[in-house]
């Protein structure tokens, strides 16, 4: 078989990382909650977080969904604020997103091939690999997975088209990704009946009316049929509710083919490049567990701001346990001490209505013990219209209450309320 070198090509060893656990979500929680999750969401360098899992989750993840940086040579920026709506911008600012800048080809493939060794290592038998990319290094994806996981695993090369405006003029206009599917086994999961789509009504009208139509072969109409390996799904729009603002944003509908297809429920999907979030939301919503990471604060916070606005909006699955780790090496979150930010009066908290406008959300631990915060009651802004509630109720009060406040500009505070003070 042909591979590709290039002078830097290396498969570094993993190296040994711990994730510490300094939060977990329980989205409208109660009182005496398990600490284990079976949900993830991890800030830390994908390859030490993927080291970190190999202990215990080698050969144990059923779905891997990679979106990693294409090659593009951009800087992607974030809105925060209310960003879908160009003609205010007195309601949203631009903050850090990420970073998709290297110095040659050679850095970039530095950084994807052990990353890809690495899934391949996590995945399971019956699992299975979609990894996103484009034009700009998909040729190069390809040739490092047929080495990785053979040749002959390449299932499906997907292309997701799209449309959109662009300044381009002196070629077609650039409105496709490329999606390569590669099972780890010939025994994988790919669940057909799950994904069907109907017949076009073109094709069920001829068969309607010509019994020689498909020369005598009648499909099951009303089952419809297994899609194509192209397909179309609208980019994620200013005007769509489900926009978080954090850039590349993939749409629910394409991790929703992709996940009822090779995963089951209970089974544990995971996407070490998360940006926003989409595959642990669609994940949660089909009730399958995940495992989700990003190297950059303002993903994991996107992430987590969703899961709280899906409770808050009745979306989100009941009785979910998130655990917020980081990975060893990152620093941890530092709160600034606040005051006068919520006042406690029974199990109520009211929050200073003077924050509220500048605050993504705000969330308590009614019991804490000083490390671990465990946030049993969340309040976040409404994705579109609305203010975020400055009222929340807490279902029970211990000792010491801990409200965290997170502001849209990224800005973290922390008031602590002592029962009785
Ligand atoms: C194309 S975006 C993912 C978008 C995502 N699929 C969504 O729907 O929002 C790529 C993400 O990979 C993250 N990333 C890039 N390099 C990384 C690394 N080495 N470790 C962890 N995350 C990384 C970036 O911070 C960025 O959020």
């Amino acid at each position: 078989m042909p591979s590709l070198t290039w002078p830097t090509k290396h498969q570094p060893k993993p190296i040994s990382a711990y994730l510490k656990t300094e939060a977990i979500l329980y989205p409208h929680g109660e009182r005496d909650l398990p600490n284990e999750t079976e949900n993830h969401l991890i800030l830390g360098d994908n390859l030490r977080v993927m080291a970190a899992l190999l202990p215990e989750y080698e050969g144990k993840i059923d779905l891997i969904y990679a979106d990693p940086p294409f090659f593009s040579n951009q800087r992607y920026q974030a809105r925060v604020g209310r960003g879908e709506d160009s003609r205010q911008p007195e309601e949203w600012e631009l903050a850090k997103g990420y970073q998709d800048k290297w110095k040659n080809l050679d850095d970039y493939l530095d950084m994807l091939y052990p990353r890809l060794r690495l899934m391949h290592r996590l995945l399971s038998p019956t699992g299975t690999l979609y990894l996103h990319l484009d034009w700009h290094a998909n040729s190069y994806a390809r040739v490092l997975l047929d080495e990785i996981f053979g040749y002959e695993r390449l299932t499906n090369e997907i292309v997701w088209t799209y449309h959109g405006p662009s300044p381009i003029r002196s070629a077609f206009n650039r409105k496709h990704d490329t999606i390569l599917f590669y099972t780890k086994n010939n025994n994988y999961t790919f669940n057909v009946d799950d994904v069907r789509v109907p017949y076009a009504d073109s094709t069920v009208e001829t068969f309607k009316s010509s019994k020689k139509a498909g020369f005598g072969k009648q499909p099951n109409l009303k089952r419809g049929k297994v899609p194509e390996d192209w397909w179309y799904f609208p980019v994620v729009a200013r005007l769509h509710s489900e926009r978080t603002g954090y850039p590349t944003q993939k749409p629910e509908r394409l991790l929703e083919r992709i996940i009822r297809a090779s995963s089951n429920a209970g089974d544990i999907v995971a996407d070490f490049f998360a940006g926003s979030g989409t595959t642990a939301a669609v994940a949660s919503r089909l009730e399958r567990r995940f495992i989700v990471s990003d190297a950059q604060w303002r993903a994991i916070h996107t992430i987590r701001s969703r899961f709280v606005q899906d409770a808050a909006l009745g979306e989100g699955r009941e009785g979910v346990r998130i655990a917020l780790q980081r990975e060893g090496e990152v620093p941890q979150q530092v709160y600034a001490k606040q005051r006068g930010a919520v006042k406690l009066r029974g199990n109520a908290l009211t929050l200073n209505p003077n924050l509220a406008p500048s605050l993504d959300y705000w969330e308590a631990d009614p019991d804490w013990g000083g490390g671990l915060f465990r946030s049993v009651a969340q309040s976040a802004r409404p994705r579109r219209k609305g203010e975020i509630a400055t009222e929340l109720e807490l279902p029970f009060v211990g000792n010491q209450i801990c409200i965290r406040l997170v502001k849209v500009n990224g800005d973290k505070l922390q008031q602590i309320v002592k029962r009785g003070a």
